[in-house]
């Protein structure tokens, strides 16, 4: 196969199996549609851009039934909320300046620039339509160098553009960038986050690898994707969101001086050795050791009759259940708040998918925190909460 960036023939590393839509939580009646791919990773020893394989057609993932709103965590709602304060401080001084988001989701994020000229970009149409009902002006559209140039013709330039969550999700990354580096005013700057890379390596956490996850990035990556667009990457910044991200700042001035951590953060994935693939075999080897491990763990639980519980119907989760083989047998259920995958089964594995309930829960009980990139939050809520009784499984960091 080709790399999607750079053109190079690469081949894969590692295969997870066969696997569903990570976000197809499915009814049992639709079960003989299910529809499956093999999960195989690559990494481009050229560009430096590590990808998977084959990416199911984007429409299979981002339709009118989408199940994830991103305000469902108050930790987001949270973090957007002070970056935006950030932006409108440090990069939106004018009132009558344009920001764009792709990926806009239920509008989490655009919903404090309603003051500003803004448009928010967001294939799946149930999402897309919860923005606007947040008073975002949004387009249910995937973008392109093409609806760059529409967006050009009707709003005119933008001062900002941001995604978060999105970048990682494009496989025609070329043709994306192209179209932001089109659409953006020549001072105007693209500030995007996404998972690390090294944190998904010195974590084990493979879980961030699945369909929507075409792309994991680092700043090296990064800096070899957009420069080619003519944006070039000046600032950085480290997040704890999704278990570890990177916030990344590009613009087309090339006039003003970089900060200095761009260079420092490159020098330190050279030292960690992210621009090798030896680094990726021994990444194959931590990830089968945490398959073994994880299902030892659950095996001698079943022979002890003691009940466990997924917390979080994650995305990620679709990827440890399937390539860990562990079906309702192993885990009873999964507990989650959104409508959208109550009462339905876990894809691949179809483990139940349920709202919350605690009356029938014992101290013995084991919960897998599915979702432990919101550990925080969620293990506040749950020691506030008389009902909650059982103990944690944290599946991430993995230490091998
Ligand atoms: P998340 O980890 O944000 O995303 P991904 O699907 O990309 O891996 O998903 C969190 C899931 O956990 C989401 O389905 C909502 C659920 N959830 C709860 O059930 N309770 C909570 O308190 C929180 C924060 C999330
Ligand atoms: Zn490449």
């Amino acid at each position: 196969m080709k790399c999607r960036v750079c053109n190079n023939e690469i081949s894969s590393f590692m295969s997870f199996g066969k696997m569903p839509i990570a976000n197809g939580f499915i009814k049992k009646k639709d079960l003989k549609k299910e529809y499956f791919y093999n999960l195989e990773t690559c990494f481009c020893d050229n560009c430096k851009v590590f990808q998977i394989k084959k990416q199911p057609d984007p429409k299979k993932m981002f339709h009118g039934n989408y199940p994830f709103f991103s305000s469902l965590s108050k930790g987001m709602v949270k973090h957007f909320n002070s970056l935006s304060a950030k932006i409108k401080k440090n990069f939106l001084k004018k009132s009558d300046s344009f920001i764009i988001e792709l990926g806009c989701n239920d509008g989490i994020f655009l919903k404090n620039f309603k003051d500003y000229k803004h448009l928010g970009i967001e294939p799946s149409r149930n999402v897309a339509r919860e923005a606007s009902k947040n008073g975002v002006k949004t387009i249910s559209e995937f973008f392109s160098y093409k609806l760059s140039n529409k967006i050009l013709k009707k709003n005119g330039n933008a001062d900002l553009i941001y995604s978060a969550n999105v970048m990682c999700h494009i496989p025609n990354i070329n043709d994306v960038a192209k179209g932001i580096s089109n659409l953006l005013k020549y001072r105007g700057v693209l500030i995007f986050e996404d998972p690390y890379l090294g944190d998904v390596i010195d974590k084990t956490s493979f879980d961030q690898i699945y369909d929507e996850h075409v792309f994991l990035f680092s700043a090296l990556s990064v800096k070899n994707i957009f420069s080619k667009f003519n944006l070039n990457l000046f600032k950085v910044e480290r997040l704890q969101t999704h278990g570890g991200s990177m916030r990344y700042y590009l613009r087309k001035e090339k006039k003003i001086k970089n900060y200095y951590n761009v260079n420092k953060i490159i020098i330190s994935e050279r030292k960690r050795k992210l621009h090798l693939m030896q680094t990726y075999i021994q990444f194959k080897k931590n990830c089968e050791n945490f398959k073994k491990n994880f299902k030892n763990f659950l095996l001698q639980n079943k022979s002890k009759n003691i009940n466990v519980i997924g917390y979080g119907a994650t995305s990620k989760s679709t990827t440890i259940l399937n390539y860990c083989n562990i079906n309702k047998d192993l885990i009873s259920q999964i507990f989650d708040i959104t409508k959208l995958k109550q009462n339905k089964l876990s894809p691949g594995t179809h483990i139940p998918i349920n709202n919350f309930d605690y009356n029938l829960n014992t101290k013995k009980d084991y919960y897998v925190l599915f979702a432990w990139n919101h550990k925080k939050e969620i293990l506040n809520k749950e020691l506030k909460n008389k009902k909650f009784r059982g103990k944690w499984y944290i599946p991430f960091p993995y230490n091998k």
